[in-house]
């Protein structure tokens, strides 16, 4: 009978202190939930040029030359050069269709490298920094010697002479050390290998046509890194409300046996 009493009395107290406990104990154990860990920091990046060109944009023409002539190899081995690395200026596949005269069909095969290989600098430039190249004057290209690019800033906008074709960047497709890729509006044509007998320009370009950056394997690869650390901070917050779980029940098992000697 004094047990039952006791009993009485304790439980509604201990269902008390239970919501008590409970609420005391899991908040401060709720602080302490670890952050995610942070993503390893990146070795030595590896771009791979092909893949990025394949999945970025309309550039499936530029690829097919580059796969073609085997200058991938070319491309990718400056690419993976750290020191340097490479600025590239790929036009779309509608600027090799509105390309009708001089078109590249008649070109020999060293001519067509050549003009591939006119689309890159041997160096990583930034946007920024590629504004900065209009005073040091024609900036030698891939192709080497004579295959000289001019550029001019036009209050941001980054424009290219080749003498043939005068174009300027019109998105940045990928930017970061040590490969650059850029659109450009037009095919670029050397004075040495179309001559200078350059035909006066037509009228000025119609619509800008400024896509978004298709920067999309790193953007997946974020998205892929974001789903797999909530995934592992949201088992670890479980584990520690369990833990905190644990933790109530002992105290209330303490309290109980408390009460119980008090009453
Ligand atoms: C570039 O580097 C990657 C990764 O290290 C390697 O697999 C590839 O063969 C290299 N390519 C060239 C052309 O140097």
């Amino acid at each position: 009978m004094e047990f039952s009493r006791n009993f009485m009395i304790s439980f509604p107290v201990l269902l008390l202190c239970s919501s008590l406990a409970y609420g005391q104990v899991s908040s401060p154990t709720a602080a302490v939930i670890p952050t995610p860990t942070p993503a390893p920091a990146p070795g030595p990046a590896f771009v791979n040029v092909a893949y990025l060109l394949s999945v970025a944009g309309p550039y499936q023409t530029f690829l097919n030359y580059l796969e073609s002539t085997k200058l991938i190899d070319t491309f990718q081995n400056q690419a993976n050069d750290s020191d340097h690395g490479i600025t590239i200026f790929v036009p779309k596949d509608d600027a090799f269709k509105a390309l009708k005269k001089p078109s590249l069909s008649n070109l020999n095969d060293d001519q067509l490298k050549s003009v591939i290989l006119f689309h890159a600098l041997p160096k990583y430039y930034a946007l920024a920094d590629l504004s900065d190249l209009s005073s040091i004057g024609p900036v030698s290209t891939l192709a080497g010697g004579q295959f000289t690019l001019g550029f001019t800033d036009d209050s941001g906008t980054v424009r290219l002479d080749s003498g043939w074709s005068k174009t300027k960047v019109t998105s940045a497709v990928h930017s970061t050390d040590p490969v650059a890729i850029y659109q450009v509006d037009k095919v670029l044509l050397p004075e040495a290998v179309f001559g200078t007998d350059i035909p006066p320009t037509p009228a000025p370009a119609p619509a800008t046509d400024i896509s978004p950056s298709a920067d999309t394997p790193s953007a997946a690869e974020s998205k892929e890194n974001g789903l797999s650390t909530k995934s592992d901070s949201s088992s670890s917050s479980a584990h520690t409300i369990m833990k905190s779980d644990i933790r109530t029940r002992v105290v209330l098992a303490v309290l109980g046996g408390w009460m119980a000697m008090i009453f």
